[in-house]
């Protein structure tokens, strides 16, 4: 019996969310929750032929709790979004509480289940999490992971459109750490499987190219803004109507199914932003880069991260995007913290 709880259901990301979640056949039951339309979506949803039993719960009479009573894994994607000129950072002010006060019930009702987090600023969502689980005294670090897989994607999707031709986007493994936000999204492209055939110069605008605030919708649109700014190239193009949505659906529920098919046994990784000292592995994460929080390749087992595996040997210009992204992170993560220790 698997139930998920969708956090934030009417919203852009979790509506397709709960449709990938109906039509994968993998859920007995799916839980939304939003302060708007739910229970239409529930009802819509229930058209669907495929098992899961869906509801919806407005926050009326304890709708959260009751959202989130049994469920297994709860994916949050509440919160605002980014509009043009807006840093993730700026989601924070408005995000945190959210996460906050979704949390204090969370470690009420269902403190076993593993928590996903998808609402930014991600970097300092996850911090804001895990105080307020640890506050209610039921933080276990293996099952709380921050979202990072839509780097994941975008590492190999832009990589081979940087190829051209026929490349297979699916083709490539490249293992993104770091964090969930600009400099700190860390794509790897020296431990890509199969290798990349691109120059450290070819891979510059693939990572990183420097957010071209003058230029025009149609040039936006043929060119990429690289890994670390692939939100800020949605967030534009939109033009004020919001920042990712299907492809982070896309990439949430690539992460909600791996963690069901490790509660069915198999052996499968992601990488995820976790908080290191927690997770088997991750000590020794944590004292080689100096801090508590980041995104490394973990391996899922049925109760969450099972092993946070090392993060290899790195390039030379890698180690120098690490630095950045260390000082970045650090900042981030101290956000969060503080926020929940004032
Ligand atoms: C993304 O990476 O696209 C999301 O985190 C949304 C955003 O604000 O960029």
């Amino acid at each position: 019996m698997v139930k998920i709880s969708l956090i934030g259901a009417a919203g852009q990301i979790g509506t397709p969310l709960s449709l990938l979640c109906k039509t994968s056949d993998i859920f007995d039951e799916i839980s939304l929750y939003d302060i708007v339309h739910v229970p239409g979506i529930a009802t819509d949803l229930m058209h669907i032929d495929t098992r899961a039993k869906v509801s919806g719960y407005l926050p009326d009479d304890g709708g959260l709790k009751k959202a989130l009573t049994g469920a297994n894994i709860v994916v949050v994607t509440a919160g605002i979004a980014r509009k043009p000129g807006m840093t993730r950072d700026d989601l924070f002010k408005t995000n945190a509480g959210i996460i906050r006060d979704i949390f204090v019930q969370v470690a009420e009702t269902c403190p076993d289940a593993i928590a996903c987090v998808v609402t930014n600023p991600v970097n300092s969502t996850v911090p804001v999490a895990a105080e307020t689980l640890r506050k209610a005294g039921v933080f276990e670090p293996t099952r709380l992971f921050g979202v990072t897989t839509l780097d994941v994607v975008r590492a190999s999707t832009f990589a081979a459109h940087a190829l051209g031709g026929k490349a297979d986007p699916k083709h490539y493994k490249v293992p993104v750490i770091g964090g969930h936000s600009g400099a700190t999204i860390l794509p790897l492209y020296s431990q890509a499987e199969p290798a990349i055939d691109l120059s450290d110069e070819q891979l510059a605008p693939v990572i990183n190219r420097e957010f071209p605030g003058g230029l025009s919708q149609d040039h936006m649109l043929k060119t990429r803004l690289g890994v670390q700014f692939g939100g800020d190239e949605i967030v534009k193009s939109k033009q004020g109507a919001g920042s990712a949505t299907t492809c982070m659906a896309y990439a949430g529920f690539r992460f909600v199914k791996a963690l069901v098919a490790a509660q069915n046994g198999q052996s499968v990784s992601e990488e995820a932003y976790v908080y290191l000292p927690g997770v088997p592995g991750g000590q020794e994460i944590a004292a080689q880069l100096g801090v508590d929080y980041f995104a490394v390749k973990v391996e899922i087992g049925k109760n969450g991260a099972s092993k946070a595996l090392p993060i290899g040997n790195l390039s030379v210009s890698e180690e120098k995007l690490l630095e950045v992204a260390l000082s970045d992170l650090k900042t981030n993560i101290s956000t969060g913290v503080s926020f929940m220790r004032a």
